[in-house]
């Protein structure tokens, strides 16, 4: 089904998983990583960033999303990513995408608020379901960097504060991560993310997720993260893997000899992260 952020996060919390947010960077990719969803019986995120929605077209976007959500069975959300214009986000949601981001996290925290509010009274009348966010996300993205010693933490109360007076339906929280670090690993804090989800009924959403320890997964799920933002991981791995097929061929070969392979690994990655966040074996232990 083609579906949203809410009513995926929704089965989440009470399955106790986390849903994979999977930044999309071009057209050829994405097939593949909603077959990597099915093959796993799990539900999928897509993300985009403004840029890349408006590269491929949103239309053409939502159409392959909505296509393969019926005919491959899976559950299927199309969201933006990060937006901070107004406009962006009207767009978005006119062409078609179930979720948007408004990212105010630069904002003052009244002015977060209040334009965060303002989105989610627009979203709501469509059935779109809203992301903010509080705190800031160090890294790089799309241009945009957080130094390392600019980063600023969630607050608890702020949190709290937040979600009841915007209504969002999932809060993005800064505990550590980077954008775009996939070299080493983040140290996630995870006492601040318990006390965050100690005072905040709405799902928690993890972005840097390419430089997140695998070992951590467990203990995000189980703290409330049920949405969780990998990236760069796959747009990495596609590049590298396009160097060497477009470094060897020869011009006349066809393209697809090139790029299945560079499909193929991502949805490699996609298939194997979705299974750490859906947190089978905790399941399968609480079931017994
Ligand atoms: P990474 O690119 O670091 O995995 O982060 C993705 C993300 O959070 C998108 O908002």
């Amino acid at each position: 089904m083609y579906t949203t952020l809410k009513e995926v996060t929704l089965r989440a919390e009470e399955l106790n998983y986390t849903v994979g947010s999977f930044n999309a960077h071009n057209l050829e990719m994405l097939p593949d990583m909603i077959r990597a969803a099915k093959e796993q019986g799990a539900p999928i995120i897509i993300q985009t960033s403004i840029d890349t929605a408006k590269y491929i077209g949103h239309e053409n976007i939502v159409a392959v999303c909505k296509t393969m959500a019926t005919n491959e069975m899976v559950d299927v959300v199309l969201h933006l990513d990060h937006a901070r214009d107004f406009d962006d986000i009207k767009e978005a949601i006119h062409k078609g995408y179930t979720s948007v981001m408004f990212d105010g996290s630069h904002l003052p925290f009244k002015e977060n608020i209040m334009k965060t509010r303002a989105v989610v009274e627009y979203a709501h009348k469509y059935g779109v379901s809203v992301e903010g966010e509080l705190g800031t996300i160090g890294g790089t993205e799309e241009g945009i960097h957080v130094d390392e010693n600019d980063k600023v933490y969630t607050d608890p109360k702020d949190a709290e504060e937040f979600v009841k007076a915007t209504g969002v339906d999932a809060l993005a929280i800064a505990i550590g991560t980077n954008h775009g670090q996939y070299k080493s690993k983040t140290e996630v804090n995870l006492p601040l993310l318990k006390e965050i989800n100690a005072v905040v009924d709405v799902p928690l959403v993890i972005h840097g997720g390419t430089g997140v320890n695998e070992m951590d997964v467990h203990e995000l799920i189980n703290n409330g993260i049920r949405k969780f933002n990998v990236g760069t991981e796959l747009l990495v791995t596609w590049t590298k893997t396009a160097k060497e097929t477009f470094g060897e061929t020869k011009v006349t070969k066809s393209l697809r000899h090139n790029i299945i392979p560079c499909n193929q690994a991502v949805k490699e990655i996609v298939k194997h992260k979705i299974g750490i966040f859906m947190n089978k074996e905790d399941r399968t232990l609480q079931l017994k």
